[in-house]
């Protein structure tokens, strides 16, 4: 049964905006996988990597986003970039409506280029290259996004609110 609404997608295709307004607009919970990590370690995702590397993120991640499934209330998630490169996730996926919000590695590189080039934020893979890596992960990753999405959505030309709106109508599509 699909209980939550997942958004997935390359970092700064807006998953935490998106997911936050559409929470709020439709009276359910928000949940962040990279905030939870960060409650629940009491670390910082750019810490966990670098002490512990990004297999043992990967795991906490895993076991972050079981956790959060297994919750009964229904809510919005905003899953990490990386969240479909664990075959376990991705088959906790397919029983979700999980949304897809795809967008150009250019575009994400420019938003994120500044805190990225800084050595800030929660994003240490994109640190010495954002748009070769985005490039490289756009690559490398679409095909999981694909396989575990119910509906697709290009942000490249939409504002945060028009991205809600497609997303309820994903829901409403979904429901009926
Ligand atoms: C990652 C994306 C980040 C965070 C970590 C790894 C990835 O989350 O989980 O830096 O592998 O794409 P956002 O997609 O929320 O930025």
């Amino acid at each position: 049964m699909s209980n939550h609404v997942v958004l997935i997608g390359l970092m700064g295709s807006g998953k935490s905006t998106v997911g936050r307004r559409l929470a709020k607009r439709l009276g359910r919970t928000f949940v962040d996988t990279d905030a939870r990590i960060e409650t629940s370690t009491g670390r910082r995702v750019r810490e966990v990597f670098q002490t512990d590397g990004e297999s043992t993120f990967r795991d906490i991640e895993a076991s972050i986003l079981r956790e959060i499934l297994d919750g009964t209330e229904p809510s919005i998630v905003a899953g990490g970039g990386g969240i479909i490169l664990r075959e376990e996730n991705r088959r906790l996926l397919t029983d979700e409506h999980v949304i897809w919000l795809r967008a150009a590695p250019s575009l994400l590189a420019q938003r994120l280029s500044q805190s990225a080039r800084r050595g800030v934020g929660h994003r240490p893979l994109i640190d010495d290259d954002p748009l070769g890596t985005l490039t490289s992960m756009h690559e490398s990753r679409s095909v999981f996004y694909a396989e575990v999405s119910d509906d697709v959505i290009d942000v490249d030309d939409l504002s945060p609110d028009q991205v809600v709106e497609e997303c309820k109508r994903s829901i409403e599509r979904r429901a009926s």
